[in-house]
């Protein structure tokens, strides 16, 4: 065994010495992404009910401490109706976390997208009034976080109320009915239903200067209300392009100096171009590729090294990473006529280079 070690660890300084990417001693394969990050901080995964049957359901188990549920635990996917719930989806997800001692991230309490169409509507079609509206959240967020009281550690309350245009408050039924407060609304309604679970506000785009002023005024204007807000979460869906080291950078010490706890709640690195999630740049059809190419795999291992740096260099503010799905095998970034290649584990499931860049440190 120790002759074996050896070896491996002579390997591994000669392939270093040649310029081949790092990869573990032999020894070290039992562990997880959780388990090198056990000092920092849990690393999470977003998942979906089929995912935890099949095999990705192990990978699960062996690399991550958190789950969140991709689309369960949405509004409209638990509440299709004002006088029905939907909740083996979520709970099958919860049942998965218990058993396997793993924590839940919650997400979402109250979203422009994904919500149900009811939410808005009187029984004649129209509006429903401000008071109605508030009412309604106030119900919604009362069940699902008194359901799931003490098991879930944190939730993301509102996610993406500031607009990306110069505006302020992104355009949606919530804020055309209730202006500003249906925010700090969500807030009250899940503190008082959950005193103990940390609440975040979530948003993306959060490393670009403009947006990202916007969000901290929003949080400041928050606490300085008094607002039960302890938290908030950057949702990270970058590509190999974005952010800079000193965007990231400016943003963790930003949102950190207004006491908040910082989450990277929806990590994922895009290997095409764009600003968010790989969307095209001003809607220009660029080339449509399918394939991994050794390019995207370089900028692409680059970019998370660098990330899980500045990750690392900050550990005292960030309380949790979270990856957006599992594997290549299936993200939501496929689509639009062409695959992406996100994650940190291949279609097979198996690690990535830019894998071993994380977690060799
Ligand atoms: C996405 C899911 O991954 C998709 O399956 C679904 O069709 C749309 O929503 N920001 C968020 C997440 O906060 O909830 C979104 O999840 C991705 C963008």
């Amino acid at each position: 065994m120790y002759k074996k070690t050896l070896i491996y660890c002579a390997g591994a300084v000669a392939l270093c010495m040649a310029g081949v990417a790092w990869r573990p001693a032999r020894i070290d394969t039992d562990k997880g992404l959780k388990d090198y990050y056990k000092k920092y901080f849990p690393i999470g995964v977003a998942v979906t009910p089929r995912e935890l049957k099949s095999e990705e359901g192990k990978l699960i188990v062996k690399e991550f401490n958190s789950i969140t549920a991709e689309n369960a635990m949405k509004m409209a996917p638990l509440h299709p109706e004002e006088n029905r719930y939907y909740w083996n989806d979520a709970d099958s997800i919860m049942a998965f976390a218990q058993r396997n001692h793993i924590k839940v991230r919650g997400h979402n309490l109250c979203w422009h997208a994904q919500a149900p169409a009811w939410m808005f509507k009187d029984s004649a079609g129209n509006d429903v009034s401000k008071e109605v509206l508030l009412k309604r959240l106030k119900d919604h967020i009362t069940t699902v976080a008194s359901r799931y009281k003490g098991k879930i550690y944190a939730w993301d309350v509102v996610n993406e109320a500031i607009a990306d245009d110069t505006t302020f408050l992104r355009k949606s039924k919530w804020s055309q009915i209730t202006g500003q407060d249906f925010i700090a609304k969500a807030f009250e309604y899940a503190h008082a239903a959950d005193p103990k679970a940390a609440l975040f506000y979530n948003d993306y785009n959060t490393e670009q200067p403009a947006k990202r002023e916007k969000i901290y005024k929003l949080l400041k204007g928050l606490l300085d209300a008094g607002v039960p807000i302890n938290g908030v979460g950057l949702q990270a869906h970058w590509s190999v392009n974005n952010p800079s080291r000193e965007e990231l950078e400016k943003s963790i010490q930003m949102f950190s100096s207004l006491g908040l706890q910082i989450q990277f709640t929806e990590l994922d690195i895009s290997v095409y171009s764009g600003r968010q999630g790989g969307q095209l740049i001003n809607g220009q059809q660029q080339q449509v590729k399918s394939e991994f190419t050794p390019e995207m795999e370089q900028q692409q291992l680059e970019k998370y090294k660098m990330v899980f740096e500045v990750f690392r260099k900050y550990r005292k503010n960030i309380t949790g990473v979270t990856f957006w799905n599992v594997s290549d095998r299936y993200t939501w970034l496929n689509g639009r006529g062409r695959k992406n290649y996100p994650l940190l584990f291949n279609a097979d499931l198996q690690p990535k280079k830019a894998y071993w860049e994380v977690v060799n440190f």
